[in-house]
């Protein structure tokens, strides 16, 4: 089964980006048939695995704008078993557009169809908001979901961990199932 795990955290440099992506290496070298779903329109997580791109026609704006299916959009990282669908400046125009929208919260999800249950792990990189592309992550992590809070130990990072949980507790996604004592 596949497994999701979102670094998420509202706070910004807390090290979500970089965890994310040497999870996935790690993953990838133990041999696990890994995606990279970067949706932070820095698309940090692309570029450090050197793939850039830009426009509405490629990355994860194209699949979440139905121009291109999972398939068409995912790319080989250089490391063996490491798949990455890279981010682009555009996502922050699509996230203005579509949060008034209803019910846009679980376009990632409808977007992630096959070939993503022959990945063992995907993981997702969002940005460091609670904007609709976070909760679109949220939303796309399935059960059995790991939702990992980036915490350093100082007040604000604790503050900001706290809003994450209430938002997985608000989220509208009834597939989602929230471990206890997260
Ligand atoms: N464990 C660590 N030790 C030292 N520096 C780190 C560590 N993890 C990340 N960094 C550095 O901290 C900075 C921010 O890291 P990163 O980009 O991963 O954070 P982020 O939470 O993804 O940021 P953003 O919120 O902007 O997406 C980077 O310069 C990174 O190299
Ligand atoms: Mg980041």
């Amino acid at each position: 089964m596949t497994r999701f795990i979102v670094f998420a955290n509202r706070k910004g440099g807390c090290g979500k980006t970089t965890t994310a992506v040497n999870v996935a290496h790690c993953l990838a070298e133990k041999r696990r048939k890994v995606l990279l779903l970067d949706i932070d329109p820095q698309a940090h997580a692309g570029t450090s695995l050197g793939h850039m791109v830009s426009g509405e026609d490629a990355g994860v704006m194209a699949l979440l704008s139905e121009k291109k299916s999972l398939s068409d959009v995912l790319v080989d990282s250089s490391i063996p078993g490491l798949s990455l669908v890279p981010a682009s400046r555009e996502l922050t125009a699509f996230e203005i557009d579509n949060s008034v929208i209803p019910g846009s919260e679980t376009c990632l999800s409808e977007r992630l169809t096959d070939p993503v249950s022959e990945f063992d792990y995907v993981i997702i990189d969002p940005p460091p908001t609670v904007g609709l592309l976070t909760v679109m992550a949220l939303a796309a992590a399935r059960t059995p979901a790991q939702v990992l809070l980036e915490l350093s130990g100082s007040w604000d990072d604790s503050r900001e961990a706290d809003e994450i949980i209430r938002q997985i507790r608000n989220s509208r996604t009834k597939s989602m199932k929230l471990k206890d004592g997260l």
